[in-house]
């Protein structure tokens, strides 16, 4: 099996180019900050403030079922059989997402899940730790950052088409607070790992992106 492991801070594009450079090479993307943002959804939706109460939300995280399938090749997250996919984009869940993975139970279950579905397949995982902590022995490291300016405007952009309204400057101060809880936090903190290669996209197209990731796991790969 060959595997990929994507890290960075919000916004850097990982999630897109993830999808697609797993579909150039007929591996399964596999999104983990989507079940981070499926167990917020839960806590939130049961009005718990989840920094105050972390052991309320290792209740709920521990109680609900979290899936992944895939439809025509996409990715679909389900919480307790609902398919939430789509109710998990809000900058409300972006940031309980990142209260809920600084819980140490709660990313044991998450980790758990995720290394089970990159057990028997080529992968392309994306998210905080992958390198440093879920898939240790990955084939290919990849940190893929921006500046958090460029990144602020990517995902304001990706906002407005998504029909979300919202403010650039809230936009920005949410990924540099998103940025500062990830990295400071106690349990699997986001980190470069020593044997990640640094890929960063502040002057990149998205398509130079993707070409860019694509010849570093090529490169392994020896192809
Ligand atoms: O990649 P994302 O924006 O969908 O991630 C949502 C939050 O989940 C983010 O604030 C950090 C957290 N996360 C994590 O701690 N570990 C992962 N492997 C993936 C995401």
């Amino acid at each position: 099996m060959f595997k990929v492991a994507i890290d960075g801070p919000s916004g850097a594009g990982k999630s897109t180019i993830a999808r697609r450079a797993a579909g150039e090479l007929g591996f399964v993307y596999i999104d983990t900050g989507a079940m981070y943002r499926t167990a917020a959804l839960a806590c939130l939706r049961k009005e718990i403030n989840i920094s105050e109460n972390p052991e309320k939300a290792i209740e709920i995280v521990n109680n609900i079922s979290i899936d992944i399938d895939y439809i025509d090749g996409e990715q679909r997250i389900f919480l307790d059989g609902e398919d939430v996919s789509e109710k998990i984009r809000t900058p409300e869940v972006s940031m309980g997402a990142s209260s809920v993975s600084a819980i140490g139970e709660v990313r044991k279950k998450l980790v758990n899940l995720q290394r089970e579905l990159a057990g028997t397949k080529n992968v392309i995982m994306d998210g905080r730790d992958i390198g440093t902590s879920v898939l240790p022995d990955a084939d290919v490291k990849i940190f893929l950052t921006a500046s958090a300016e460029i990144r602020a405007t990517r995902r304001y952009k990706e906002l407005l088409e998504k029909g979300i309204t919202t403010e650039y400057d809230e936009v920005l101060t949410d990924i540099i607070n998103r940025d500062k809880q990830d990295s400071t936090r106690a349990v699997s903190p986001l980190r470069q790992a020593e044997d990640a290669v640094l890929a960063d996209t502040s002057d990149l197209t998205f398509d130079e992106s993707l070409s860019l990731v694509l010849d570093i796991i090529n490169n392994k790969r020896n192809v």
